[in-house]
């Protein structure tokens, strides 16, 4: 019988349905199945925005001729929901420098042409686009070196022995995503674990699913060659990991540390690296088992990222790292070409974004709310919507607790949200798998009688998710409570189309006409 073909671990199929499922499902592997709150909050791109302008500050202070914007380039930006984020508070953030913002690109890049079409239409982005601040590109993490920009049409390729403008690269939640190498060491010796070509993901349908890979039938061991990786800097990583105290298997992020490889010989020399996902500071440090677990998000696999690696890294590039591990991810900041110290403001804004009260904290706080959310008081609500910069995330999840209690808050917590949830509404970002977060702050605003604002949001909702019958109903409440009745009465109307036996739409068009009824007579017998 021939034996099956081994290959190391990245080539094999588990790789390749996984990167199928990407290309394939484009934004529907959002539905449910991928995570991405973790990564793509408004809290997270707040502190990434402003540790790129400062990064970018210190760069334009460190002076020296350079041809072209500044480019913050995504790496795997998925549903580009964090990309919108990070692209308003650089917007806000830059309106008080405003050169930096007249210098800068923000390149949005997939592997997954469905991707970059569902960008290219999202109304979210056009303002950007008309900035001439956004453009798009396919960039493959495993191949790609320079930028061919769909938009504008430039292509991004450093000229030998010129400098470059700087480059802050974002990498959430797709190191993780790109397939690592598998190797073990044993009393100092290294090899690597290559599987069968032929290796596939188990069936799974759940979003949270883990399938271990510690033993593999028909794996073999090899002792490995030198040099196993070009370049040579990502095979001196492999050295770096092998000398550290790890025993037995661990996964080697090859992919990534050579696509930053590339990208520092392609497109800029000194680049920021900003990186957050799921992963582990210290290798060495963890069991075995879960080093060599990946979680299954029904049809795609993600791994524990080595941030070990990318350290060793940036260090052997003359560059630095700044790391925070939290219960749930990993956030963490790499200069590539240069030391921190050389970068003052950057280092100040790392201290204060990612020291202090770092974002991955942010979903150990909101998990614990939704755990304890039948006690929570709308004060405390408040400070929560607060810390996370009044995302919609967190209205969608405390909806009914924040509903529930309006009838018994105190002029603060109504203060607040009329002051704040219009924030909400500026944070939101479509995406089909989206709960109508307008409905809700539709209804919230109904309810403490800012009817006007209550009406705005719920043309919101219809222009986003179409005519639903409850949506409609309330906007007929809110004219009637306006005293615009023959436009609360176009309302219920429509209402009724959807739903005809809504009876409450009935019964308001019904006491309209009553009403009006009553009006006429007075006006005709003179008498009240
Ligand atoms: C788990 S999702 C993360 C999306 C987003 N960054 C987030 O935090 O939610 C991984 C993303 O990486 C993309 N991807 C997968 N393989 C890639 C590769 N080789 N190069 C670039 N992107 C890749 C996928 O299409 C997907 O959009």
């Amino acid at each position: 019988m021939k034996e099956a073909e081994q290959v190391p671990f990245s080539r094999c199929g588990i790789w390749r349905s996984h990167r199928e499922f990407f290309v394939a499902e484009g934004i529907s592997a959002w539905n449910g199945r991928v995570p991405f709150y973790v990564t793509s909050n408004p809290y997270l791109a707040h502190a990434y925005a402003t540790i790129i302008v400062r990064f970018l500050q210190d760069r334009r202070a460190a002076g020296g001729p350079v041809e072209g914007p500044a480019l913050v380039l995504e790496l795997g930006a998925g549903t580009g929901a964090f990309s919108y984020q990070v692209l308003r508070c650089l917007v806000e953030l830059t309106g008080a420098v405003p050169d930096l913002a007249a210098d800068l690109c923000y390149v949005m890049s997939d592997i997954s042409e469905r991707n970059l079409d569902f960008w290219s239409s999202h109304p979210a982005f056009a303002p950007f686009l008309e900035q001439g601040l956004l453009d798009f590109a396919f960039f493959d993490v495993e191949s790609s070196g320079r930028l061919d920009l769909r938009v504008s049409q430039r292509v991004v390729e450093r000229r030998p022995g010129q400098p470059a403008p700087p480059l802050v690269v974002i990498a959430n939640y797709v190191f993780d995503a790109v397939p690592p190498d598998f190797f073990r060491l044993e009393d100092g010796r290294l090899s690597e674990v290559l599987v069968p070509e032929s290796l596939t993901l188990p069936p799974n349908e759940e979003a949270n699913a883990s399938f271990e890979i510690t033993r593999i039938d028909g794996s073999r061991w090899h002792g490995v060659a030198e040099p196993r990786y070009a370049p040579e800097s990502v095979d001196r990583v492999l050295r770096d990991c092998a000398a550290s105290q790890i025993e037995g298997g661990f996964l080697f992020p090859a992919a990534a540390l050579g696509c930053l490889a590339r990208l520092r010989e392609t497109i800029a020399h000194e680049i920021l690296l900003l990186v957050a996902d799921k992963g582990i500071l210290a290798p060495a440090s963890i069991p075995e088992a879960s080093r060599l677990t990946l979680g299954l998000h029904g049809g795609c696999a993600s791994s524990l990222l080595d941030f070990y690696a990318l350290e060793c890294f940036a260090r052997s590039q003359g560059g630095d790292a700044y790391t925070c591990q939290t219960e749930g991810i990993v956030t963490a900041a790499y200069s590539l070409g240069a030391e921190f110290s050389e970068l003052p403001e950057t280092r100040l804004a790392l201290a204060q974004f990612l020291g202090v009260f770092n974002p991955g904290y942010l979903y150990d706080v909101v998990h614990y709310f939704q755990a304890s959310k039948p006690g929570a008081r709308l004060e405390t609500l408040i400070a929560l919507l607060e810390l996370t910069l009044w995302d919609p995330y967190v209205v969608d999840q405390f909806f009914d607790v924040l509903l529930a209690s309006l009838p018994y808050a105190g002029s603060y917590g109504i203060g607040k949200l009329s002051e704040n949830l219009h924030r909400v509404a500026d944070n939101f970002f479509y995406l089909p798998s989206a709960p109508d977060t307008f409905f809700q702050l539709g209804v919230l605003l109904q309810e403490m009688q800012h009817h006007d604002e209550a009406l705005r949001a719920y043309e919101a909702s219809l222009s986003w998710f179409g005519e639903v019958a409850g949506t409609l109903y309330r906007m007929g409440q809110c004219c009637h409570a306006l005293r615009r009745v023959d436009d609360a009465v176009g309302w219920f109307r429509r209402a009724l189309q959807q739903r005809p036996d809504f009876v409450e739409a009935r019964g308001w068009i019904a006491q309209i006409e009553e009403d009006r009824r009553e009006e006429r007579h007075v006006d005709e017998s003179g008498h009240p």
